[in-house]
């Protein structure tokens, strides 16, 4: 599935050898480029560790890489985990005390770090210490350990998730957005050199319009196209290739992939095109609520197929044309 949240290994290498390492090689984003080159030159200046930053928008985007750019700009070591991986406080405390001066730590999905790892973050993030209950009952005690200075780059696809207290921690808080299909189609050609595979101008844009302006989806279907021309024994992959392989992937000329398809025509279908509740839609398509609200529901709203209303997402006008449902009256 192309616009999954979880990538197998293979994809993570090829995203690995795709990604920008430097924000000149980093296509798009402006807002959050500028923000950091800024934080990042004032940081060097004052020869400390950068704020604390937390990026937050949809999956794909460049999240993991803008935190491999920023510890390459600060000559800075990074480590990398996720909400869900740091189940105890003393996970957290191992993470903590192995982080050497001026290291960055990315914590993917910070939305899901467990509230008692999160209270103990709190004093690491402000003050640089660590919180340590030793023993149990009435004779507990607690140490506190000074930490390395350290940067956290927390990534979250749900900022309103997050804490206020975790929230507030942070000294930048960057959103990401979706792409212009200009810069995605930068992005495809740069890619396409990198894997040594041709596309023609038509194919980029082509390949460009379905990638849900997403960065990670765009590499995803040039690797598929790169596939298609070297099993058609085609040197230079124009829009029939491009065709083909969007059919086999059944993905539409405006990038929606069968999943989003059925979540719209099952609204249509059995509830009169909403409004209808999250929940409900998740039953009925036995997909997640969070992967419906993270993966496919930003870019139908993006694009307008959905709305929200105070009483559940609505399928819009543009929708039933695009899947040529009539609308009853
Ligand atoms: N590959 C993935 N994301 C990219 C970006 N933002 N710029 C350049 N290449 C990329």
């Amino acid at each position: 599935m192309i616009t999954s949240n979880k990538q197998n290994s293979a994809e993570e290498g090829i995203e690995t050898n795709l990604r920008p390492k430097t924000f000149d090689e980093y296509i798009g984003q402006k807002n959050a480029k500028k923000n950091l080159k800024v934080l990042i030159e004032a940081a060097k200046k004052r020869k400390e560790a950068i704020d604390h930053v937390l990026l937050f928008g949809p999956p794909g985007l460049g999240k993991t890489t803008l935190a491999h750019i920023i510890a390459g700009e600060m000559g800075a070591g990074l480590k990398i985990t996720s909400g869900p991986a740091i189940e105890r406080v003393g996970d957290l405390g191992s993470i903590l005390t192995n982080l050497n001066d001026g290291d960055v730590l990315f914590v993917d999905e910070i939305h899901r770090l467990n509230k008692t790892v999160e209270e103990v973050l709190y004093p690491a993030m402000e003050d640089g210490k660590l919180d340590i209950i030793l023993g149990k009952g009435p004779s507990a005690r607690t140490i506190q350990l000074d930490l390395p200075k350290f940067t956290i780059i927390g990534a979250t696809t749900r900022l309103g998730m997050l804490s206020a207290p975790l929230r507030n921690r942070f000294g930048a808080l960057l959103r990401l957005n979706f792409y212009d299909e200009n810069d995605i189609v930068k992005i495809i050609k740069r890619s396409a050199s990198i894997l040594k595979t041709e596309v023609d101008e038509l194919g980029c844009e082509m390949v460009a319009a379905c990638s849900r302006r997403t960065p990670r989806i765009a590499n995803r279907l040039l690797k598929r196209v790169r596939d298609f021309s070297e099993i058609s024994e085609v040197k230079v992959a124009g829009q029939e290739i491009v065709k083909k392989s969007l059919e086999m992937l059944e993905i539409d000329e405006l990038g929606l992939e069968p999943a989003d398809r059925e979540i719209l025509t099952l609204m249509i279908e059995k509830f009169d095109g909403g409004p209808v509740g999250i929940q409900t839609i998740a039953a009925a398509t036995s997909e997640e609520v969070q992967t419906i609200e993270d993966v496919y529901e930003p870019f139908l709203l993006q694009i307008g197929m959905l709305e929200r209303t105070p009483r559940g997402r609505k399928v819009t006008r543009r929708a039933y044309e695009h899947l040529k449902i009539p609308i009853a009256e």
